[in-house]
């Protein structure tokens, strides 16, 4: 397949994204604090786009208490792993509902990336995260322009994205041993994400790359960080001027 199977991943997501998996992902959400910290920003509205079973939202839910999380998927079966760990302090389970306003600190919005990036209104936001989910963007200028109208002046965008397709038999007969149950459904995740970017559907980056686009949408790029040859990731920060 040239898309993942998001509702099968959804199944064993959460294992495969621990700590001890993918340590990378989880250094990026102190990153991100640290980003915010420097420029003193608490932020008050935060936009997560691909927020996947809600790792990272847990994290600000806990940092930021008195912040709105808007946090938009296209998968239910994510979506609903995501309402489960934060149900505690959730307040509108209808995503209908969530999408138009009220009380609730958390907002999920069940809906294509693009899309939900076009409808945000003019400066809401003071931060928006693309944790691994900006190589799946369909109009990655449009979007931009839109995640940077998002902001308001000072605000902070922060993507971390694969750098690379995912060497499958490197890891093979480490995952056979150590999840044989679980592994069939990772394999087949980082498989179809190496079709997705063999036929364009996902796309990959190079620093330069991102660089350009984020600058001809009108951020100012900030940190950026690769942390090969150790990970297939890299991360970076951009600002609304
Ligand atoms: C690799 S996961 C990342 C999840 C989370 N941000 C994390 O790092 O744990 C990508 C997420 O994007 C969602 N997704 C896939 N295509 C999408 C689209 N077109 N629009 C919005 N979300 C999408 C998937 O359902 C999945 O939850």
């Amino acid at each position: 397949m040239v898309e993942i199977d998001w509702p099968s991943y959804a199944r064993v997501y959460d294992h495969f994204s621990s700590e001890e998996y993918a340590p990378l992902v989880h250094d990026f959400y102190g990153w991100i604090l640290d980003r915010l910290d420097e420029r003193e920003i608490e932020p008050a509205t935060i936009i997560e786009i691909g927020c996947g079973t809600g790792l990272f939202a847990a994290k600000l839910a806990e940092w930021y208490p008195d912040a709105t999380l808007h946090l938009a998927d296209k998968n239910a079966p994510m979506l609903d792993v995501a309402r489960a760990r934060l149900a505690p302090t959730q307040a509108e389970p209808d995503a209908e509902a969530e999408t138009q306003g009220g009380a609730a600190r958390l907002r999920f919005h069940e809906t294509d990336a693009d899309r939900f990036l076009a409808s945000l209104p003019d400066g809401g936001a003071d931060a928006v995260v693309f944790c691994r989910s900006w190589y799946l963007v369909a109009d990655p200028p449009a979007a931009a322009r839109a995640a940077l109208r998002a902001l308001r002046p000072g605000g902070m965008l922060f993507l971390y994205d694969p750098l690379t397709t995912y060497d499958v038999p490197a890891v093979e007969t480490f995952f056979t041993v150590r999840e044989p149950a679980r592994w069939p459904l990772f394999r087949a995740a980082l498989l179809d994400f190496n079709a997705g970017v063999a036929a364009g559907r996902y796309r990959l980056y190079s620093r330069d790359e991102l660089t350009a686009l984020w600058t001809a949408a009108g951020g100012a790029v900030g940190t950026y960080e690769s942390h090969a040859p150790v990970g297939n990731a890299h991360r970076m920060c951009v600002e609304k001027r």
